[in-house]
């Protein structure tokens, strides 16, 4: 079993990195850390970044996971490479790109990439937001599945996952308290199917679905509540067609609690108590 202590960062193509840049400043309010190995760094918490863009394929996503120790990295290779998944170990370059100390790349079986890091970098800096959105904490994200039974399998066989709900098929997974870290939805293909900041609260979500209507942003589901997590949510399109949601008052589910995951069906209701519709194509029917 490998014991994930973090969820770290998504490194993401780009068809412009600097425009992405600039959308997750002004609109999204994050903050840029640092132009550099061809890269731009941008964070929405204390830690040293959690969004990466760069020119390059929109669908060639990478998200960065985080195992405790040297020893621990060590023992996740041969895990992964013990159940026939392939690890390549990282080199020095690649740890700067990945502002880590040591890393090894994998992936799932529907061919989503993974950086398994161990000291990824901390920040000698508090975050300072770009925009007053309310952003305060990288949460979570949703992953494409082409088979979500055999994908929370892995994840929940080789890895400290467990599912705290389902929506149909769709698995919504911790290794931690969060309700959900991994949420992986059915679709025919591999990528990050969305991005979670967590905004301190719904006040924050309200300002921004207004703030997004005067900018033709197109908000894609939401305001509304989640079924699941109990969190109240706003989704909306960012650069490259990509995904981002804010939402907060996310589940936490303490180790004392005798939490049983529910089977919600896969309808419009099991996402949104309040009775918003998505407009997303892995939460249709
Ligand atoms: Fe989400």
């Amino acid at each position: 079993m490998i014991e994930l202590v973090d969820l770290r960062y998504v490194h993401l193509g780009s068809s412009s990195a600097v425009d992405a840049s600039k959308w997750a400043q002004e609109i999204y309010g994050l903050e840029e850390v640092a132009q550099e190995n061809g890269r731009i760094y941008l964070r929405g918490d204390d830690r040293d970044h959690n969004i990466c863009y760069y020119d390059g394929d929109p669908k060639d996503n990478t998200v960065g996971i985080e195992v405790l120790d040297y020893d621990a990295l060590d023992q996740a290779a041969r895990h992964l490479e013990a159940n026939g998944v392939k690890v390549t170990w990282g080199d020095d370059e690649g740890a700067i790109v990945r502002r880590c100390m040591k890393y090894l790349t994998f992936s799932d079986p529907t061919g989503n990439k993974f950086d398994l890091v161990v000291r990824p970098f901390a920040s000698g800096r508090r975050y300072f937001p770009s925009r007053d959105a309310g952003v305060h904490w990288f949460n979570h994200i949703g992953l494409k599945t082409k088979d979500a039974p055999r994908d929370e399998k892995f994840w929940c066989t080789l890895f400290n996952f467990t599912a705290n709900d389902w929506i149909g098929d769709a698995p919504l997974m911790s290794f931690d308290k969060v309700h959900h870290r991994f949420a992986l939805f059915p679709t025919n293909e591999a990528g990050v199917q969305h991005i979670n900041f967590q905004v301190k609260e719904t006040d924050d979500l309200m300002r921004s679905s207004y703030f997004f209507n005067d900018r033709q942003i197109r908000i894609v589901f939401g305001p509304g509540r989640h079924a699941t997590s109990g969190a109240r949510f706003l989704y909306f399109e960012g650069p490259d067609g990509m995904i981002y949601e804010y939402s907060c008052g996310v589940r936490m589910i303490e180790p004392e609690e005798e939490w049983k995951p529910r089977q919600f069906p896969f309808t419009p209701d099991s996402f949104c108590v309040w009775g918003s519709k998505p407009d997303i194509p892995e939460f249709k029917d």
